[in-house]
């Protein structure tokens, strides 16, 4: 039988405290009209000093987990695109799999900018329908407030810091995943990227004087690619799942720029509510803006079972993708039971002791290994 990859399990994150246009005016010289009008943006979260993206990836990635009422065990792969893991490495992948007690998962980062989650859609919904895998957890988080520069009012006004997250698993069923669209332009990256911190330009206090380890773009550059970008990748994923525009019910695009997403819709000749905008509250939060998105636009039951959706983006790279989904899970999800929300904390707690065990053991290894290696028998560096 072949396998489809269905979306059965999906949930969100973003910080508590809220960062208004306003609040910006204070920060640098701008004002809550000029953010407004020219990207639609009126507020963002921002990640508190104990928040980073492993956490906010954590607690969608728990909130999917339920919804989809899977295992963590049982995951099989775990794939967190983001642009701010929380180390180079290791991946924030393997520090979710931990905390999840997802024993079995192979777990790796994944570097798309703004497209990465519809990379990591792609690449988990193939490896799903080729059988090597049934179950996987694909998440897309960024803590952007950290490397945007808080001076640079070209920049710091667009972001947000979140996570959100998909269940996909195998099942024979029609619909789930039907079509992808994967690209890059590598001649384009220059428009949008960090330029110190990597083997190119390591981390020095030089790089750091000169604001090196922040956020450049080049916004009317990126702008101009987007709105050229979103309508084609769209059309393409229609064209191979073998599908029309007539036949779609909502698009939610990489949420970027209001006014990209209305060129994009102009130009796709659709009306304004086929496609989900939910920028206004979050900002651009990168790869996590179309998961939260999608988290939303089910809450606001503007998603229906065999909807055709469409997940579009764009972003450093140059990338660019788009997935076509038929919506294949009744809505709204069956209430998580009180025992169940039990279960699962005892379970997370669980995986907690596990891992401090594991630390545990592995400390009392090096201490014994050390102890005979100055006893002149066992020295594991020589
Ligand atoms: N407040 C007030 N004035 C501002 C601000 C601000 N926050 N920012 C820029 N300006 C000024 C500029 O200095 C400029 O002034 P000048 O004409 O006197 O020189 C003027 O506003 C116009 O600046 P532009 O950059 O031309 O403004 P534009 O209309 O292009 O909007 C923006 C800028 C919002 C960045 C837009 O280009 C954009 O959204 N680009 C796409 C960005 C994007 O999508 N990035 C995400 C990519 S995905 C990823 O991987 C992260």
């Amino acid at each position: 039988m072949t396998m489809r990859a269905h979306i059965t399990g999906w949930g969100k994150f973003v910080p508590a405290q809220v960062l208004t246009n306003d609040d910006l005016t204070q920060i640098v010289d701008t004002s809550d009209e000029w953010i407004h009008t020219r990207t639609g943006i009126a507020e963002r979260h921002i990640a508190s000093d104990d928040e980073t993206t492993s956490t906010m990836a954590l607690q969608a990635a728990r909130q999917a987990l339920g919804v989809a009422a899977l295992k963590p065990s049982h995951l099989d792969l775990i794939i967190v695109a983001t642009a701010t893991p929380d180390y180079l490495f290791p991946s924030t992948a393997c520090l979710v799999q931990d905390a999840l007690g997802a024993s079995r998962a192979a777990a790796f980062d994944l570097s798309a900018g703004c497209t990465g989650f519809v990379y990591g859609l792609s690449v988990a919904a193939d490896l799903i329908s080729s059988g090597a895998y049934e179950n996987a957890l694909i998440i897309g988080a960024e803590t952007l407030s950290r490397i945007v520069d808080w001076s640079d009012r070209a920049t710091c006004v667009l972001f947000g810091d979140g996570a959100g997250a998909v269940v996909l698993q195998a099942n024979g069923a029609e619909g789930g995943v039907l079509s992808t669209v994967l690209g890059s332009d590598g001649s384009g990256a220059n428009l949008l990227r960090l330029p110190a911190g990597g083997s190119y330009e390591p981390a020095s206090h030089h790089s750091v004087a000169e604001g090196r380890h922040y956020l450049k773009m080049r916004g009317r550059e990126v702008f101009r690619f987007a709105v050229r970008t979103l309508p084609a990748a769209t059309r393409l994923v229609l064209e191979r799942a073998g599908l029309t525009l007539a036949e779609l019910n909502l698009v939610i695009p990489h949420q970027a720029n209001q006014r990209i997403i209305e060129a994009s819709t102009r130009s796709l000749g659709l009306p304004p509510e086929a496609v989900f905008s939910n920028l206004e509250r979050y900002g651009n939060t990168s790869a996590a803006s179309i998961p939260i998105a999608l988290c939303e636009a089910i809450e606001k039951k503007r998603v229906k079972q065999n909807d055709l959706l469409v997940c579009v983006g764009f972003g450093a790279g140059l990338t660019w993708g788009a997935t076509a989904v038929r919506w294949s899970m009744p809505l709204p999800p069956q209430p998580i039971s009180p025992w169940r929300r039990i279960w699962q904390k005892l379970r997370y707690f669980y995986a907690a002791a596990r891992s401090s065990v594991r630390r545990l053991l592995r400390w009392l290894l090096a201490l014994g290994t050390n102890w005979k290696g100055s006893d002149g028998h066992t020295n594991h560096d020589k």
